[in-house]
């Protein structure tokens, strides 16, 4: 049976808005997509699944990070850049403490819907539709800002457009040189342990960039000092967004979903016989898939069947987000079910999913020990069912926000209301970014020290 991009139509699917006023104004939007030009390559996600098929062989590592929710509010040059370069400090600090190349995944340029865990918000006894992100309707608790409507799409295609060319003048343009590791560093961390921390590892990294030099190896000779590869991802959520940015790749024939690098299927979404399972099994995309609480072991192996029947490398990255409490007894099954299959995939860790707590006060926050504890946890646990941990999914920011608590600045429940700027979930901050790659550069060195190796058991 050959597969198209609207099959997903005939499908239950969950957590995609149904309630626009106008049906006809939605199809003339998402007609309006289907002509507007691919953000990105095939050439390009191809090359990416590459990459995550070096880290599924154990000899890469992934880092995926950025906004939980992007917003027209927070578009600026300034946030585009100061999240890049977190992400590439943290990349620095991690090549270092791994001695592997890392990959470096932004969750950005067209991360925007959200599913909620309620369809509707109560506020004072007011009902309304919850915020669904940026591209289906506004914050604003007032109906007029609940509706979903259309344009947001359009809007955010182009929000996406220009981010994502922002990032590609970032990474190939000079920004992203080697050469430049100092001048990455954020005005607010630089007075912290973290930054201090990272300057001196600049200073390693310099030293080693002018012996190289004298050796006749330098940003001028060498590609890999002066750029970097970086990529997006998404949730593919807004099935009918994607299908719309969904082509046809000229040199394969193959479809690919142009929308994004990769995409992956939230833990609210992956239920085999739906729509979002139906979607991303068509596209030849690298994707990911949440793995949370209440996934069987056996329902993880048909889920890779049918996502990756012939075992590609790179095409499959599960992301754990069990929260510090739930990852010891729910992870292990998992990847021991996987590997008893003998199926090639990228394990990651979302430490993120499973650790947010809501305060007195009311905010959503999420403790830094438990983030640390998880990720911690998952790298043992992996490695101890013989496969290798991979790579991290996180939310985080460039900002100098207050939104998760603890990590060394010590943010307080009180404090979480001075910077607290999400549209959905809490963030880490550039600090607190830093000092999880720092614990995962530690953690990894150790594991490799200990003789961690990647074997897969044959089925
Ligand atoms: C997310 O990544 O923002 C998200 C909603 O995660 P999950 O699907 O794991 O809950
Ligand atoms: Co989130």
């Amino acid at each position: 049976m050959t597969w198209t991009p609207s099959d997903w139509r005939k499908l239950p699917a969950k957590h995609i808005p149904e309630d626009y006023p106008d049906a006809a104004a939605l199809e003339a939007a998402e007609a309006r997509l289907k002509g507007f030009p691919p953000l990105v390559f095939a050439g390009e996600a191809r090359r990416l699944k590459k990459r995550l098929g070096e880290v599924a062989a154990g000899n890469a590592f992934l880092l995926q990070g950025g906004d939980c929710a992007e917003s027209f509010k927070e578009f600026h040059p300034d946030n585009i850049r100061d999240t890049f370069r977190v992400i590439l400090q943290m990349a620095v600090v991690l090549t270092f403490g791994a001695a592997k190349p890392v990959v470096k995944v932004g969750r950005i340029a067209g991360q925007f819907g959200k599913p909620r865990s309620s369809p509707v918000e109560t506020i004072d006894g007011v009902e309304l539709p919850s915020y669904r992100g940026d591209n289906i309707n506004g914050m604003g608790f007032t109906p007029e800002e609940r509706l979903p409507d259309p344009e947001r799409l359009v809007q955010a295609y182009s929000q996406s457009a220009s981010t994502l060319n922002l990032l590609r003048a970032f990474s190939q343009g000079g920004y992203a040189n080697l050469a430049n590791v100092h001048q990455w560093m954020l005005g607010f961390v630089e007075r912290s342990p973290q930054g201090a921390r990272y300057e001196k590892l600049a200073e390693q990294i310099t030293k080693s960039m002018d012996f190289m030099e004298a050796c006749g190896v330098s940003p001028a000779t060498v590609p890999q000092l002066s750029q970097t590869e970086f990529y997006t991802s998404h949730e593919a959520l807004l099935l009918g967004y994607e299908e719309a940015m969904t082509r046809v790749d000229s040199t394969t024939g193959d479809w690919y979903d142009t929308s994004a690098h990769m995409l992956w299927i939230g833990h609210r979404t992956r239920q085999l016989d739906h729509a979002h399972v139906n979607f991303l099994s068509g596209v030849k995309n690298p994707i990911g898939v949440k793995c949370g609480p209440g996934l069987e072991p056996d329902e993880l192996v048909r889920l890779i069947e049918r996502l990756n029947p012939t075992d590609e490398a790179g095409r499959l990255t599960l992301i754990a987000r069990f929260g510090a409490e739930g990852v010891a007894d729910g992870l292990p099954p998992l990847v021991r079910a996987v590997q008893k299959s003998g199926r090639t995939v990228v394990w990651s860790c979302d430490p993120m999913h499973g650790n947010t707590l809501k305060t007195g006060t009311g905010y959503k926050t999420r403790p830094m020990d438990r983030i640390l504890s998880e990720v911690k946890q998952f790298i043992d646990i992996v490695s101890a069912e013989g496969a290798y941990p991979g790579g991290v999914h996180v939310e985080m920011t460039g900002q100098d926000v207050t939104e998760c608590l603890g990590g060394a600045q010590a943010i307080s429940e009180e404090d979480l209301s001075s910077r607290y700027h999400t549209h959905c979930d809490p963030r880490l901050n550039g600090e607190q970014a830093l000092e999880l790659a720092f614990l995962l550069a530690e953690k990894i060195e150790a594991a490799a020290a200990a003789g961690g190796t990647v074997t897969r058991q044959a089925s």
